[in-house]
């Protein structure tokens, strides 16, 4: 990805509407890799058109897997089993995304040929040594720089079984470990400190894989196949989150989000909002490939500070950056703890986040593993996004409460998660442009 692009995002509203979020990145990245490791044809409908699992898409190709895009949001991908994958003789480049990166570490670990992964600046910062350590331990063969990307894996290695407890509550440890389970001999099992998004361990049993799970246990053995199938990618929670804190902050405003995930591992952000006195109501519950979703009507409401749960972090770790915006606006102080994971996404988000909101006005006391926000009034101003797509969005919430407009530098890693943010915003209400 090259060149610059910077918003500004103005005082603006009531924010109104319908809004019809993209879809889940989490169930695109993995819908693509079983299905290219199934025998068999599968079609995935709305799959997220973000940079993130497009990437995945070209390393599955590259890797010899035939992926067709009958339409926009449509995949069909031709499996070619479970031992069909082919050596690439270029790196494989996972761009911006950590879960292409590290759920392909688990999966590349047990074939037959060697593979390397490379990623962005932002992804060649993040930690692997979480992925590659408990892969050693199964046999795997991975080199790393330092710990860091690119990645060598290293092909032809007997992977046997082993039962892991994982030290920090990850989704992406524990999809590369059950993926590598697939090449093991015996039995993989992994435990998690505090549950996380279970798309993994239900989209293998959907593909016929012989799966045990529970929240914060999963466990499978090596040595069956995936059967093709069908997946319906729901709306993402995680793009959906902006518009919750948007139309709870902006006077008089009303939004209707259609058929979100609604998966109890990602919605931590609903009931951080509702304690915060948010008027979130969820309808036509419902259940589309396996998946709750529903369609949730937000209305304006008056926010006030809150202690945030520790056991709802796991549940909405991605939706910080946005909680932090509603936190800045809200009546009295919110505080955060247990939250280190976050210096570890796309950016250190508790620095970035914290960073930003001062240059806005707000009082942010940072410790080392959450953050305390002293509720205020933003004023306009000037914040770096340091090329995070999650910080980008948010602080374009933040200039519609603004009492002038905020320009954000370096926006153009939205287009890894959320491709078409600003007309959609800019349908709703929000004044948001792109700024040479
Ligand atoms: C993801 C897991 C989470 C999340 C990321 C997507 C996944 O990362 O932050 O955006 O799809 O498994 P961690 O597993 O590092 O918490």
């Amino acid at each position: 990805m090259s060149g610059r692009l910077d918003w500004r995002s103005g005082p603006a509203g009531p924010l109104r509407g319908s809004v019809g979020v993209p879809g889940d990145k989490s169930v695109s990245h993995r819908a693509l890799m079983f299905a290219a490791l199934a025998d068999g044809n599968s079609r995935i409908r709305g799959f997220l058109e973000g940079e993130d699992t497009r990437a995945t898409a070209a390393v599955l190709q590259q890797l010899g897997a035939r992926i067709e895009t009958p339409a926009d949001g449509e995949r069909v991908v031709h499996g070619v089993g479970l031992h069909g994958l082919r050596a690439s003789a270029q790196a494989l480049d996972c761009g911006n995304a950590g879960t292409g990166m590290r759920l392909l570490a688990g999966l590349l670990a047990g074939q037959a040929f060697d593979s390397t992964l490379i990623g962005d600046a932002s992804l060649s910062k993040r930690p692997m040594r979480r992925v590659t350590d408990p892969l050693a331990a199964m046999g795997a063969r991975i080199d790393t720089h330092d710990g860091l990307p690119p990645l060598r894996v290293r092909g032809g290695q007997r992977l046997h079984g082993i039962r892991y407890e994982l030290p920090v509550a990850s989704a992406q440890v524990k999809s590369a470990l059950l993926l590598a389970g697939l090449y093991a001999e015996g039995e993989t099992e992994v435990i998690e400190p505090h549950p996380t998004r279970d798309y993994t361990e239900r989209m293998l049993a959907a593909f016929g894989w012989p799966i045990a799970f529970e929240p914060g246990r999963a466990k499978l053995s090596g040595g069956h196949a995936l059967r093709a199938t069908d997946v319906d990618v729901p709306a993402d929670f995680s793009s959906a989150a902006f518009f919750l804190v948007a139309a709870s902050i902006v006077p008089d405003s009303e939004l209707r989000l259609s058929a979100v995930g609604l998966n109890p591992r990602r919605t931590g952000l609903l009931e951080a909002l509702r304690l915060m006195g948010a008027d979130i109501r969820v309808e036509n519950a419902r259940s589309s490939g396996g998946e709750p979703v529903g369609d949730i009507v937000v209305r304006h409401a008056p926010l006030h500070g809150v202690e945030l749960p520790e056991a709802l972090v796991p549940d909405m770790i991605d939706e910080f950056p946005a909680l932090f915006v509603a936190a800045a606006v809200a009546k009295g102080n919110t505080v955060i703890r247990g939250a280190a994971e976050l210096r570890v996404k796309e950016s250190d988000r508790l620095a970035t986040m914290a960073t930003g909101l001062r240059a806005l006005g707000i009082t942010v006391d940072e410790t080392p593993d959450g953050a305390t926000i002293h509720g205020g009034t933003f004023a306009g101003g000037t914040v770096e996004s340091l090329t995070d797509h999650r910080i980008a969005m948010s602080f374009a919430v933040a200039g519609l409460v603004a009492q002038a407009p905020v320009r954000i530098n370096d926006c153009r890693h939205v287009a890894t998660s959320f491709p078409g943010f600003m007309a959609l915003a800019n349908g709703c209400g929000f004044a948001l442009d792109a700024i040479a």
